[in-house]
């Protein structure tokens, strides 16, 4: 019997990544160039370089995803590449390379939304189906999101300033610690006492689905300066620990609030900071009323699997309500939105 195999291509960000799924979600092959260290002297992703970056390494990385899948171009049945939201730079060298190989091999392509790539994350190891909520938790992204079927989103909150990814490498650059922060703050936090410094936890009583993380900073940078001044060297572990507890607890509560408006007892978190250790145990507590969902801690971060999975599902969606095509030529959008 011939399978149908899904190139995904993701270069939403400073990730390069290429997968080949074989069927709705056996991954036969996915690989991933990051770019973290080219980045990590800058503090933060520059656009320009992470754009030249993809274009040198998409060539190569699809090419060999291909092999050990031991497949051809021309065998596959799809391409699905990320169209936004991302840096334009980045998204131009994923689309282009989608279209110029998907002519080559006379094979569709479909743009997928990144955060629905990231939605579908947890699907690639579990038997979920909707209806379920899905906590998407990234560098650019906190929101909480009803999914009634597959292409139909509600956003019931989001985050009103920050990303939960983006205050731990926030918070983390005021620590001097390395980019990206969330990672590092994970690691140091092990070691150390998540009551030695009470934080505030953002929003945790307000009765909405909101999240917000710029006074947790501003209160971390208040406690970094006030020991500055009266030590020498300062408590990472126990900074870390503490920061990374009220940042839980404030995604935790409207979770647990998004549970209780929708009864809707199955969730799925997925992007950047589904990885972190005390997020998961939390999420994860048998005491919860919920039941989680989580992506393996490799597919958190930015992965061409999910990609590859959420256009194949979208792909085979279009083709049953017949006729409608999806591969019409389309542009990447950076503020893509997912509706
Ligand atoms: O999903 P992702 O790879 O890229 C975006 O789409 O944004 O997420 C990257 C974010 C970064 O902010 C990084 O610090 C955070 O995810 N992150 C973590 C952990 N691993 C990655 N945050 C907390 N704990 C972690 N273990
Ligand atoms: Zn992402």
């Amino acid at each position: 019997m011939s399978c149908f195999f899904t190139l995904g291509i993701e270069t939403s960000c400073d990730d390069t990544g290429a997968a080949v799924l074989s069927g709705e979600r056996e991954v036969a092959s996915e690989l991933l160039s990051s770019q973290i260290k080219d980045h990590a002297p800058f503090g933060g992703v520059v656009p320009e370089f992470a754009a030249r970056k993809h274009l040198e390494n998409i060539l190569p990385i699809v090419d060999a995803a291909l092999r050990m899948a031991k497949i051809t171009g021309p065998r596959l049945g799809l391409i699905a590449v990320t169209r936004g939201p991302g840096l334009m730079g980045s998204l131009l060298a994923g689309t282009e390379t989608a279209f110029a190989l998907a002519q080559a091999w006379d094979v569709p392509v479909i743009g997928v939304n990144h955060l629905e790539g990231h939605l579908f994350a947890p699907l690639l190891d579990s038997d979920l189906r909707p209806p379920f909520l899905s906590l998407i938790v990234s560098g650019g992204h906190t929101e909480i999101i009803k999914v009634e079927a597959f292409g139909h989103y509600t956003l019931l909150g989001a985050t009103r300033d920050d990303a939960a990814g983006e205050a731990y490498d926030k918070a983390a650059r005021m620590m001097g610690l390395g980019y990206p922060g969330g990672p590092e703050i994970d690691r140091l936090a092990h070691g150390g006492d998540p009551c030695a410094f009470e934080f505030p936890i953002p929003l945790k009583n307000t009765g909405k689905i909101e999240f917000s993380f710029s006074g947790l900073k501003t209160a971390l940078l208040w406690q970094i300066n006030k020991l500055k001044n009266s030590s020498e060297s300062l408590p990472l572990a126990d900074l870390s620990a503490s920061f990374q507890m009220a940042v839980t607890e404030a995604l935790i509560a409207k979770v647990a609030l998004a549970v209780r408006q929708t009864g809707i007892k199955d969730v799925s978190v997925s992007g950047g900071v589904a990885a972190n250790s005390a997020l998961r145990a939390s999420l994860t507590d048998e005491r919860r009323r919920w039941r989680a969902h989580l992506p393996r801690v490799s597919r958190c971060t930015d992965n061409a699997a999910m990609i590859a999975m959420a256009g194949r599902n979208a792909f085979m969606r279009h083709s049953d309500n017949g006729g409608r095509t999806p591969f019409a030529p389309f542009a990447p959008d950076p503020s893509l939105a997912l509706s």
